[in-house]
């Protein structure tokens, strides 16, 4: 049983790699982008209010994320594990998963910050293409779908109503500001593992296996 929080700036490949870590270690993975966008194509009440956020590049209320991890979290897939990948964002959204995991006598194993610098990550961003089923992710040239527009098993590749460059450049800035200092926060608590996300993809997925002691 492993509880993990993947940390990184946008276009980092948390999302990439927690999908293959998942899928080694059969626990889900927990990704807020991901149901916030789901809330948004499901035109709900609560992903009209984070779709005013994020189509900006800013960060949706900690109040809303914070209630939307905690009904994930207390579902029975994630008993055994989980991979958070997204959450927490801020020190109040990390202050509030210490108190819903201490009252569920849970606890973080490791918080993997994946490290890559802001140089690479535009590039990471527009090159992006997410499978419309299967929500796998590709990159156009590190990690090519079979044809441009169609991923595995011939689905329709979607690009994030947010990877405008102009977007990354604001979503950069929230991560400098708000999310950054989380790395302190867990380095004080012993439980940060930094991983370089520069390099090949099963390279990264290598070291960070390493780093949190999977084979
Ligand atoms: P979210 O969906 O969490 O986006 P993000 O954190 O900005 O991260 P990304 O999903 O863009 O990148 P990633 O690190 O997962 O990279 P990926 O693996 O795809 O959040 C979106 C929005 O939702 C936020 O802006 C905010 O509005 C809201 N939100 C979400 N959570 C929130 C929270 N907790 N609080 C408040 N608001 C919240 O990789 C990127 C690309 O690079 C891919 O194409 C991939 O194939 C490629 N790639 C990956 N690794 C490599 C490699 N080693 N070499 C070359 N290419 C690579």
């Amino acid at each position: 049983m492993k509880n993990l929080i993947f940390i990184g700036p946008p276009g980092a490949g948390k999302g990439t790699q927690a999908q293959r870590l998942t899928g080694r270690l059969g626990v889900p993975q927990v990704s807020t982008g991901d149901m916030l966008r789901a809330a948004r194509k499901a035109g709900t009440e609560l992903g009209r209010k984070a779709d005013e956020f994020m189509s900006k590049g800013a960060l949706v209320p900690d109040e809303v994320v914070i209630g939307l991890v905690q009904e994930r979290i207390a579902l029975a897939d994630a008993s055994h594990g989980f991979v958070l990948d997204g959450f927490p964002r801020t020190v109040p959204q990390a202050e509030s998963l210490d108190r819903m995991l201490a009252k569920a006598g849970k606890k973080i194993d490791d918080v993997v910050l994946l490290e890559v610098p802001d140089e690479l990550i535009v590039e990471r961003i527009t090159g992006r293409r997410v499978g419309e089923t299967s929500g796998r992710i590709y990159h156009l040239k590190y990690d090519p779908p079979p044809s441009p527009d169609r991923g595995e098993g011939g689905e329709r590749l979607l690009l994030r109503a947010d990877d405008r460059e102009d977007v990354v450049r604001q979503r950069l800035a929230d991560y400098a500001a708000l999310t950054a200092p989380l790395v302190a926060w867990y380095a004080g608590k012993g439980l940060l593992r930094r991983v370089d996300g520069v390099g090949a993809l099963d390279d990264v997925t290598a070291a960070l296996f390493r780093a949190i002691g999977v084979n």
